[in-house]
């Protein structure tokens, strides 16, 4: 018989492409959002992509435990995929109670459905930001957590902590993979489905693809005198579809009983690291375009290098990122396009 995922936050970038990829891969999926961080063109785009004109599509807020619960008796679900989160590292620093609530609160009510049904496979969408700057790099899951820099970063944390907690206590009813996810970026190769960040974008490539289209005059690349090779920071630029797959991955090895604890840690990068510049001019060269850009002073809070050993993702889930940075940033450029000719 079908499994059933239930996707949290499944309209949003990520959500979006793991919905995707979940379907194809035989799966029903539910996908539910409160679209307070994106608009209805993901599930449209999803739903263009895997002609599935039927996919459920639930208007939840997951820090409404009633909704929660009530999404949970409607639906047969064997697993769920939990991104609905606030992401922008910046605001949660101005506004760390509204982060604190929505980003625990949601989780927690997810986790309590869970358990009220009897238990269930649940994974959370974590993130490099808890290692913060690491002492050794690549880092792997054994690498320690840093206290977190921001109140982001300590959701996080604390989703990580209550995860593994309750998955401890639920005497294996519930059990928990947490994916720590590099840096996403790019889209869907259809260009139907991709990033749709609200006002100005925090992430880098974003702004790029808004520079060269002519919707941001100039990119600031944030700090060009890093212990480095070229000055600018490293990081581990994960393709999107490649990240998505991983979900694919992580959910059938928990609902075929492959897990070899009940709560495991996975990164999710390709292990390859590139500097912000290397990536501004790799985006240059395959895309053909001139990318306006200057050197301004470093972004507080910056970790300098950070990238993923992913070796236990690919033995033991059997996942690998096979997107070239290339191929990535093609996507990307092509989002923006249809974008802009959406607009025209
Ligand atoms: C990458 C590099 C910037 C913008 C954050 C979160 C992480 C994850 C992804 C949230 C840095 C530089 C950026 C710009 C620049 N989660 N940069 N000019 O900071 O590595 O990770 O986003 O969604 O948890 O911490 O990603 O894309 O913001 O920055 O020079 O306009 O690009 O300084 O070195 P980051 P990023």
């Amino acid at each position: 018989m079908k499994k059933t995922v239930l996707v949290s936050g499944g309209a949003g970038f990520i959500g979006s492409h793991v919905t995707v990829e979940l379907i194809q891969a035989g799966y029903d999926v539910v996908m539910a959002d409160n679209f307070s961080n994106c608009d209805r063109s993901g599930y449209e785009g999803v739903k263009q992509i895997t002609g599935r004109e039927d996919l459920p599509l639930e208007e939840v807020d997951f820090c409404n435990a009633a909704q929660v619960h009530a999404l949970f008796a409607k639906y047969p679900i064997d697993a769920v995929i939990h991104f609905a989160a606030y992401k922008a590292v910046g605001e949660s620093v101005e506004k760390p109670v509204m982060y604190y609530k929505n980003n625990l609160m949601s989780f927690l009510n997810v986790l309590e459905a869970a358990q009220e049904k009897g238990g269930c496979n649940v994974l959370f969408s974590s993130s490099a930001t808890v290692y913060g700057e690491p002492d050794a790099v690549p880092v792997t899951e054994k690498t320690p957590r840093k206290p977190a820099t921001s109140p982001y970063g300590n959701t996080k944390q604390m989703c990580e902590d209550i995860l593994r907690d309750t998955v401890k206590a639920s005497g294996g009813t519930v059990k928990g993979i947490l994916l720590r996810y590099f840096n996403p970026i790019g889209a869907h190769p259809s260009a139907l489905i991709g990033e749709l960040p609200r006002g100005v974008p925090n992430n880098l490539v974003p702004y790029i693809t808004q520079t060269a289209v002519g919707k941001r005059p100039c990119l600031n690349i944030f700090g060009n005198d890093y212990p480095t090779p070229d000055g600018t920071c490293l990081r581990d630029f994960i393709d999107i579809v490649d990240l998505a797959k991983a979900h694919v991955c992580a959910v059938g090895r928990m609902l075929e009983g492959k897990m070899k604890a009940d709560c495991e840690v996975f990164n999710i990068g390709t292990g390859r690291p590139l500097s912000v510049l290397e990536l501004v001019n790799a985006f240059e060269k395959v895309n053909g375009v001139k990318l306006n850009y200057k050197f301004v002073p470093r972004r507080a809070g910056d970790v300098v290098s950070i990238w993923a050993d992913p070796t236990l993702a690919n033995t033991e889930m059997g996942w690998k990122a096979t997107r070239s940075i290339e191929e990535t940033l093609k996507s990307a450029w092509e989002w923006e396009l249809h974008l802009k000719n959406q607009q025209q």
